[in-house]
């Protein structure tokens, strides 16, 4: 590391474990440097068992406390040992760190009730790692009537909102959002969840490939995009809802797409029903896009989505008067932006500064987000 003084540098951590549970991502960010700069990154694997723990804890099911109570401990100590790693790869002490943000894991999303719920216990985190850590980010955003969805609006407009262009940021997780940024300073920034993006392909793909993912989308590039099949599945009314919407594995999970097959009529091959569930997202996706009614001319796509190559191929095809970007060509690694934008709205916190944007989650007024478990 460089010899700086001490304020040259203002050290975070962020820690993302999304809808896809495909693992820990976790970064050290330093946001003195305008763009902030990404200083390490890993994704810390979770665990077999704790993965099928927290899938099963995001459907109802029996003893749900209990459960719970024994994978937020695990998770806690697994998103420690996540932020301990990075700081022995990169050598900078705890102390030299400000905060860990910690998003923590979903395991039940439910903004037409009022609530959601994200595991991993925080108070572990700090007492491991000596870091203070701030959690709990979207229950104080529907505590104010919002969705607590989606927070990565406000940190997309502040790393790639530009006067000069109006752009759209896709979030490719294993559910979408997206992020209008106009280029106009008037125009309010807009946003939500456009539903899936990753998690049937991944489901589907660990049913009939027994891999995690298809990865780059090479197997659904081998099907065809059965239209009765797509129709069915784009007639889901969550499509249709007006934002603010927010969406997760609660709505898109296995047993939706199995009722979605079972009014089939006719049998489709396994890569015929990936290539439909790889075009539900690219047309879902596009049509959003048009709907922000917008000049946009880029899509800058972020999240693990992005290494689907044939999805964004799709993307491309539906949107063709736009430049369809991965986030690396405008200053932050695509896999990265989700944990990065979790130590962002830390820093948010704990300067005292709103995290959500209330035309994005409906909120009645922009809140300081997060609850802070000191050092
Ligand atoms: N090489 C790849 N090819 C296809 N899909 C990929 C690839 N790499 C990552 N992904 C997808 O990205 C997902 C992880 O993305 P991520 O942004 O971490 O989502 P989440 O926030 O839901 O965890 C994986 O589950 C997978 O669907
Ligand atoms: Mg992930």
């Amino acid at each position: 590391m460089e010899n700086k003084g001490l304020t040259d540098y203002e050290y975070y951590i962020g820690l993302m474990s999304g809808t896809s549970l495909d693992g820990i991502d976790a970064v050290l960010v330093d946001f003195a440097s305008d763009p902030p700069r990404l200083i390490e990154a890993h994704t810390h694997p979770l665990p077999d068992a704790l993965r099928q723990q927290l899938g099963a804890l995001c459907q109802p099911g029996d003893n749900e406390i209990e459960r719970m109570g024994r994978a937020d401990i695990a998770l806690g100590e697994r998103f420690a040992a996540a932020a301990q790693q990075l700081l022995r790869q990169t050598g900078i002490p705890a102390t030299e760190i400000h905060a860990i943000g910690s998003h923590g894991q979903t395991i039940r999303h439910r903004p037409d009730a009022g609530f959601t719920l994200q595991i991993g216990d925080a108070n572990r985190i700090a007492r491991h790692t000596g870091i203070t850590t701030v959690a709990d980010f979207r229950r104080r955003d529907m505590a104010a009537g919002g969705q607590g969805a989606p927070l990565v609006p406000a940190f997309h407009a502040a790393l790639f909102r530009s006067p000069d262009i109006t752009r759209v940021v896709l979030n490719l997780g294993g559910m979408a959002n997206i992020t209008l940024l106009p280029a106009h300073p008037e125009r309010p920034v807009s946003g939500y969840d456009t539903g899936p993006g990753n998690v049937l392909m991944d489901a589907w793909a660990r049913q009939h490939l027994g891999r995690p993912l298809d990865e780059n989308g090479a197997w659904a590039a081998t099907g065809c995009v059965n239209e009765a099949l797509l129709t069915r599945c784009l007639s889901d009314a969550y499509f249709r809802q007006a934002p603010p919407k927010s969406t997760g594995r609660e709505h898109f999970n296995t047993d939706w797409l199995a009722a979605r097959l079972a009014e089939s009529e006719h049998p489709h091959s396994p890569a015929d029903i990936q290539a439909t569930l790889c075009e539900l997202t690219a047309v879902s996706v596009a049509e959003a896009v048009r709907q922000t009614d917008t000049d946009a001319a880029e899509l800058l796509v972020c999240g693990g989505g992005t290494n689907n190559t044939y999805l964004l191929s799709r993307l491309e095809a539906h949107l063709d008067s736009m430049d369809v970007i991965p986030s690396n060509e405008r200053g932050l690694a695509a896999d990265w932006v989700e944990a990065v934008a979790f130590a962002w709205l830390a820093r948010e916190t704990l300067e005292a500064r709103p995290g959500n944007l209330p035309a994005v989650t409906g909120a009645s007024e922009a809140v300081v987000l997060g609850a802070v478990y000191w050092a």
